[in-house]
């Protein structure tokens, strides 16, 4: 596989229109990674439907199949996987290459510091420059051998054939990906290993650790797991990421006379802060059809346009709508006032620094957009014309597009090629609810 990647994609987006339709945005990013990863460390066949065909997850299908993993598909959001057991991956010939994925590299970091053979783990530029200590720590801490660059990124190499202790660890930032870093680690560790967030964060590995068979003990804002345990391959229906559909709901409640209905959607309770924001701004969103999926939450989703207002982000909500940020910072320039966050430090070390990008974008609109150092204020405004940089973020590109429902003239936007990361087939989707975007 090549790890060079042209970044040449350009969205031109046409002003005014509404969204309107039902439609349903592609399986969500976070459990698909986590089915192959689980499924390959399973005993027996994991059948997974509703799968992420984006890159990301398909970097974490690459890099199991690399490691020996019999994997069928994905084909329709289908996959097949036959795992080969807690101790079945072999060494993998080449280094792992896991392109824009900081999930993919830092869950797999854990697991592979339990296996008896040497890794390393490569990314793209943006995930070569984004922040491993947190998990490099935590790690050594559990007797793990991994090697970074000088200044905590990757490449990391991991050297196997560790005997890894369980740990008690308090994650100084709220992070799912330390968290279940340090849990998949645990699962080769002698004794129970904790780990304790200062927020709630996404909860998918250890629902998804209690779908294949393996026991998950919480209590509180710790959650813990004996090492030595076996998993059992299973069935997986992935529904539609919630991250994704956050971008139709932020572009339906802008633009006047939008009707959409998105369709299973991923409602996890720790990932529904941007519906709260979004209700708590004014928007008109309902839930219908609300039932469980394989342990995890799941409605249709209804949005309907509304005049918006600014408002102060609660800061519990910051980590349940970590994703959405860059989509509801367009929600807060087509608001009434100010918007302003706060505590939401994390956003600089996403795929690109969403806090600078989005303010450098918003401002090329004509929007008042001040960042500060852990947050950003927005006074609600009429977005302009111009053309933005997205800086090779997925999140940033879909954005910019849905401004354009409420832009006086066209948005071009640049470095889209890694919307593909997430969102394959956004441009079509999009399209036919009636966005004017090529
Ligand atoms: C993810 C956790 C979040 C999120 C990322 C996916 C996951 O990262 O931003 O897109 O699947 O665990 P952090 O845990 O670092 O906040």
């Amino acid at each position: 596989m090549s790890n060079q990647k042209t970044n040449n994609v350009v969205f031109t987006v046409e002003p005014g229109g509404s969204l309107n339709g039902e439609g349903r945005v592609p399986g969500d990013k976070s459990m698909s990674h986590r089915s192959i990863m689980l499924g390959s460390l399973a005993e027996g066949i994991t059948e997974v439907s509703g799968f992420l065909e984006g890159e990301d997850s398909l970097a974490t299908l690459k890099a199991f199949q690399s490691m020996g993993v019999e994997i069928e598909g994905p084909e329709n959001g289908q996959v097949r996987i036959h795992g080969v057991g807690l101790h079945g991956l072999t060494t993998s010939k080449d280094a792992l290459y896991l392109g824009n994925s900081g999930t993919s590299m830092r869950l797999m970091s854990g697991l592979l510091a339990g296996q008896l053979f040497n890794s390393t783990l490569t990314g793209d530029k943006s995930l070569s420059s984004r922040p491993m200590r947190r998990v490099i720590d935590p790690l050594l801490q559990m007797k793990a051998s991994i090697a970074s660059a000088q200044n905590g990124t990757s490449p990391l190499h991991i050297t196997g054939n560790q005997n890894l202790q369980a740990i008690q660890y308090t994650l100084p930032v709220a992070s799912a990906q330390v968290k279940s870093c340090i849990l998949l680690a645990g699962l080769y560790a002698k004794g129970k290993t904790c780990v304790t967030e200062p927020a709630p964060t996404r909860d998918h590995t250890e629902r998804m650790l209690q779908g294949f068979g393996y026991e998950v003990l919480r209590d509180g804002a710790t959650v813990c797991l004996r090492g030595g345990g076996t998993l059992k391959a299973t069935q997986i229906d992935v529904p539609s990421d919630i991250s994704s559909a956050a971008f139709f709901m932020v572009g339906a409640s802008i633009a006047e006379g939008s009707d959409v209905t998105l369709k299973h959607v991923g409602v996890n309770p720790t990932r529904t802060g941007v519906i709260d924001i979004l209700k708590l701004m004014g928007a008109d969103i309902t839930l219908s059809n609300l039932h469980e999926v394989g342990g995890e939450p799941v409605a249709d989703i209804r949005i309907r346009s509304s005049q918006l207002k600014g408002i102060n982000i609660p800061v519990d909500l910051v980590p349940l709508a970590i994703d959405e940020f860059p989509a509801i910072f367009i929600a807060a320039a087509c608001a009434d006032g100010q918007t302003v966050l706060r505590d939401a430090k994390e956003l600089r070390v996403k795929e690109s620094d969403r806090i600078q990008v989005m303010a450098d974008g918003l401002q090329v609109l004509g929007i008042d957009a001040e960042p500060t150092e852990d947050g950003i204020v927005i006074q609600g405004g009429k977005l302009g014309s111009g053309t933005v940089v997205s800086h090779g973020d997925h999140r940033i590109s879909m954005s910019f597009a849905m401004a354009a429902l409420r832009s006086s003239g066209q948005i071009v936007i640049e470095d889209c090629a890694n919307v593909n990361t997430s969102f394959p087939g956004f441009v079509d989707l999009a399209s036919r609810m009636g966005l004017q975007i090529n």
